[in-house]
């Protein structure tokens, strides 16, 4: 089977730079300050690069986007991301993801449940575990939420609770798993190019912890975003960052084909 793996999309608002920061509320005045430091250059045409994304994607088995679909958390880019999806967005049998940081800056002086409004394909889960397990062909993907119900911009940070862990280690070891190429999602990313640990404000609490428990579970493999630098580190458990696929100069994405449950080949595409 073939997995498409792309992460980041970062879709944000047509015209931000018209419109006033008051409609787009005080925290997301403070995100855009980011957007015209350069960072809203580099996304101008992220909706369009996903469209194309999901048009490819949707010739795979399954796709995965580890996080961050959009730039300020807003609700309009919620829905231009799902509509840029298209197909791939209303089948969960085809398509999994979870929310990124920017996902979850509050929304409305609340935390925001923007995410699960826009993709409540993605609550299915086919294992009863308080982590989201699909088996999709010969792979089983385990979804583990690593930024929580709040993120606020600039500190990116995230982080793993010991019962995520010993509930990830449960579903590693479920009997339904055995035999299958065991696959976890994440949005941070457990190590940077070369193995060294992140920023302390922009990396992920428990990401040791993460990749012990994904080896002693026998996972395959961790797909991750969030650091805007793509990267393979070799396992186990093979750590795969696919980047922003859809940032300026840097577009592209993971393909990963999967035989009697194993990872046969994994392949960088440019977009
Ligand atoms: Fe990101
Ligand atoms: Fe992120």
């Amino acid at each position: 089977m073939k997995l498409l793996h792309f992460s980041d999309t970062h879709v944000q608002l047509p015209g931000w730079r018209e419109r006033p920061l008051d409609e787009l509320g005080p925290l997301r005045a403070l995100a855009t300050v980011e957007l015209w430091k350069g960072r809203g250059k580099l996304f101008d045409d992220a909706e369009e690069k996903l469209r194309r994304i999901a048009r490819i994607g949707g010739e795979a088995d399954h796709a995965v986007c580890t996080g961050d679909l959009t730039q300020l958390g807003h609700a309009e880019e919620f829905a231009r991301a799902r509509e840029a999806l298209g197909a791939l967005a209303n089948d969960a049998s085809r398509f999994t993801t979870l929310a990124g940081n920017h996902d979850r800056y509050p929304w409305q002086g609340a935390p925001s449940r923007l995410f699960e409004e826009h993709f409540p394909e993605q609550q299915h889960t086919d294992l009863p575990s308080p982590l989201r397990v699909r088996i999709v062909g010969d792979a089983a993907l385990i979804a583990i939420d690593t930024v929580g119900r709040l993120a606020w911009p600039v500190i990116a940070r995230g982080r793993l609770c010991k019962s995520d862990l010993a509930a990830l280690l449960a579903a590693l070891h479920a009997p339904h798993l055995e035999g299958l190429c065991k696959i976890v999602i994440v949005h941070h990313a457990p190590l940077l190019r070369g193995g060294r640990a992140d920023w302390p404000w922009h990396g992920l609490k428990g990401a040791r912890a993460l990749l012990r428990v994904a080896r002693e579970g026998g996972a395959d493999a961790i797909l991750c975003g969030h650091i805007h630098e793509r990267f393979v580190h070799e396992g186990p458990p093979l750590v795969v960052n696919a980047a922003s696929s859809t940032e300026l100069g840097k577009e592209g994405y993971f393909e990963l084909t999967i035989r009697r449950g194993r990872i046969e080949r994994l392949e960088e595409r440019k977009l």
